[in-house]
C-alpha cells in the first residue's frame, strides 16, 4: 500500500512515459513515480484515457503497483542498512579477478575491541534488520577475533554474515558459527575445480568444499557465492546442483565488478542481461532451485523491480558504511577512493564521519536526479545509475553511467516482463538495497 495516496494524487496521475507491447500485453512505465504495470489492451486504453475510475479492479492495481506514492524522507533514506568490516588484510590465496589486492597492506590491523567500539557506535545510525557483513583479506585468517565481532553484533541487532574462501574451515569454528547462528557465505568461483581454480588458485576447490561440508556437518547456514564470468557462466546450473544436493541453504551469483584486479577483466563481464535471461531459464526449468535464490544478482533485481521505491541513490554512503582492517572509513567497498575517506576511528567519531562532509558529499555528487544522462532515464529509480564505485573506477569521473548501462536498461525492462508472467520465480528478499559482495 502507498502511504499518502489521496484523491488529489489520484487526479492528477500522469499517464506513463513508457508503453511496450508483447503478445497483446502492455507493459506501462512511470519513471518519475517510480512505477509499472502489465495490463491487457482494455485497460491500457482506459489509463491513456484517464478513465481508469472507471474499473474498481484496475484502480486497486495501480495502488498496489505504486504508481502513487509518498517520497520517502532523507532521514528515512539516509539508514545504515549493511555495515562492511574487512577484518583483516591478509589472506591465503590470490583470485585473479579479486579487488582487494591491490591495496597497501595495513600495518596496524584493528584489534577485537577496536571493531566492537566501531560498531556499537556504528549501531545508532542503522536500520532495524541491518546485516554485518564481515570481509577482508580472509577472515578465517583470524577466526576468533571474526567471532567475537560477530557475537558483540548479534547483541547490537545487526545480524552477521561471514564470506570466507571457505578453505581455512575447522570443526571448532563451524561449532562455534553454529552456536551463534552465523550466515557463512562460501566463494566458489566454478562448478569443477579446472574453473574454480583458473580463478582462486589450484586446489581451492576442493579445500572450500571440504570447509563447505564441515559447515554443513555442524548444521551451519550456509550460502554459496559465484562471481559470474565468461569462464564460469555456463557453470551455473550445474553449482545449483552441487549445492543443493551438499544441503546448501543459499546460492549467490554475483557480477565481476570492474574494481582492484576486476578492473583488468574486461574480457570476462557477463552482461546484466545475459545474467537476468540464464537465471530466468533456470529457474523456471527447477523449482526446486527458487527456495535457494535470496540474495543473487537476479532476485535482488526483481526486489528492486517489485519495490518501486524512489531509489535515488546506489546505496553507497548512504545504506552503507564500510570499516577497513586499519581503521580507516569509507562508504562501502567498491569506493576505497582517497577522496571517500570519512577518517580513522582512532582519530574521529562514527557520527563525526557519518555526518560530515566527506559523505555529505557524496551523497548529493550521487544523487541520480543531477547525474547525466540517468536523470532523464526512464528506469533510473530502478537501476540508480549502477555501482558508482564501478563507474568511477572504469571512466575516473563520480557523474558517468553505469558501464553496463545499455544492458542494466535491457535488463529491468526484461524483469518487468518476468515479474508480470512469473512472479513466483522471485522471492522476497531480507536485503534493502542491491549489494553485490
Ligand atoms: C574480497 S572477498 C573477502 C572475503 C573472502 N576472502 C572471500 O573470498 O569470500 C569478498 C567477496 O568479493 C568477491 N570479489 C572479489 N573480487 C571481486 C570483483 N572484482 N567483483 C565482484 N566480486 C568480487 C569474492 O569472490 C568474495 O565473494
Ligand atoms: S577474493 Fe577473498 S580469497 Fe580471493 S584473494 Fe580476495 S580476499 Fe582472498
Ligand atoms: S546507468 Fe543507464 S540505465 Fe542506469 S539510470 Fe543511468 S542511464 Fe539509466
Amino acid at each position: 500500500m502507498n502511504p499518502g495516496l489521496d484523491a488529489a494524487d489520484m487526479a492528477s496521475m500522469d499517464p506513463p512515459s513508457y508503453v511496450s507491447e508483447r503478445g497483446g500485453k502492455f507493459l506501462l512505465i512511470w519513471p518519475d513515480r517510480p512505477s509499472w504495470m502489465v495490463v491487457d489492451r482494455e485497460a491500457y486504453g482506459l489509463i491513456e484515457g484517464k478513465r481508469w475510475m472507471e474499473n474498481e479492479e484496475l484502480t486497486k492495481g495501480l495502488i498496489q503497483a505504486g504508481v502513487l506514492m509518498r517520497e520517502p524522507t532523507k532521514e528515512e533514506e539516509k539508514r545504515i542498512g549493511t555495515v562492511t568490516i574487512n577484518i583483516t588484510d591478509r589472506c591465503n590465496l590470490k583470485c585473479i579477478m579479486c579487488y582487494t589486492t591491490v591495496r597497501k597492506k595495513s600495518r596496524k590491523e584493528l584489534t577485537t575491541p577496536e571493531f566492537i567500539d566501531f560498531l556499537e557506535q556504528t549501531s545508532e545510525f542503522t536500520s532495524d534488520r541491518a546485516f554485518l557483513l564481515i570481509l577482508g583479506g580472509e577472515p578465517l585468517m583470524v577466526p576468533e577475533k571474526t567471532l567475537k565481532v560477530s557475537e558483540r553484533a548479534l547483541d547490537l541487532g545487526l545480524k552477521p554474515t561471514i564470506s570466507t574462501n571457505g578453505t581455512l574451515v575447522t570443526d571448532e569454528f563451524a561449532e562455534k558459527a553454529k552456536a551463534l547462528d552465523l550466515d557463512v557465505q562460501v566463494s566458489i568461483d566454478g562448478a569443477t575445480s579446472n574453473t574454480n581454480d583458473a580463478i582462486r588458485g589450484k586446489g581451492s576447490f576442493e579445500k572450500a568444499w571440504q570447509g563447505v561440508k564441515k559447515l554443513k556437518d555442524h548444521g551451519v547456514h550456509v550460502t554459496l557465492c559465484m562471481v559470474m564470468q565468461r569462464s564460469n557462466e555456463d557453470e551455473l546450473e550445474k553449482y545449483y546442483e552441487l549445492a543443493h544436493n551438499a544441503g546448501v541453504n543459499e546460492v549467490r551469483f554475483i557480477p565481476l565488478q570492474r574494481v582492484g584486479k576486476g578492473r583488468e577483466m574486461v574480457n570476462e563481464i557477463v552482461d546484466p542481461l545475459s545474467m537476468v535471461k540464464r537465471a530466468y531459464k533456470l529457474l523456471l526449468e527447477h523449482e526446486e532451485y527458487r527456495k535457494m535464490s535470496k540474495r543473487d544478482f537476479f532476485t535482488l533485481l526483481g526486489n528492486r523491480c517489485l519495490a518501486c521505491a524512489k531509489m535515488r541513490y546506489c546505496g553507497t554512503g548512504m545504506f552503507t558504511i564500510l570499516c577497513n582492517a586499519n581503521g580507516d572509513v569509507y562508504p562501502c567497498t567498491n569506493h576505497g577512493i582517497p577522496e571517500f575517506m570519512a577518517g580513522n576511528v582512532r582519530e574521529k567519531t562514527v557520527s563525526e564521519m557519518w555526518n560530515g562532509s566527506v559523505f555529505e558529499r557524496l551523497r548529493s555528487l550521487y544523487d541520480i536526479d543531477r547525474l547525466n544522462p540517468c536523470s532523464k532515464c526512464t528506469v533510473r529509480y530502478w537501476c540508480s545509475g549502477g555501482c558508482r564505485g564501478e563507474a568511477y573506477s572504469v571512466s575516473g569521473r563520480f557523474n558517468s553511467p553505469s558501464p553496463d548501462c545499455g544492458s542494466t536498461r535491457k535488463a529491468i525492462i526484461e524483469m518487468f516482463w518476468i515479474l508480470a508472467e512469473h512472479p513466483e520465480l522471485v522471492s522476497l528478499s531480507p536485503l534493502k538495497t542491491l549489494d553485490l559482495i
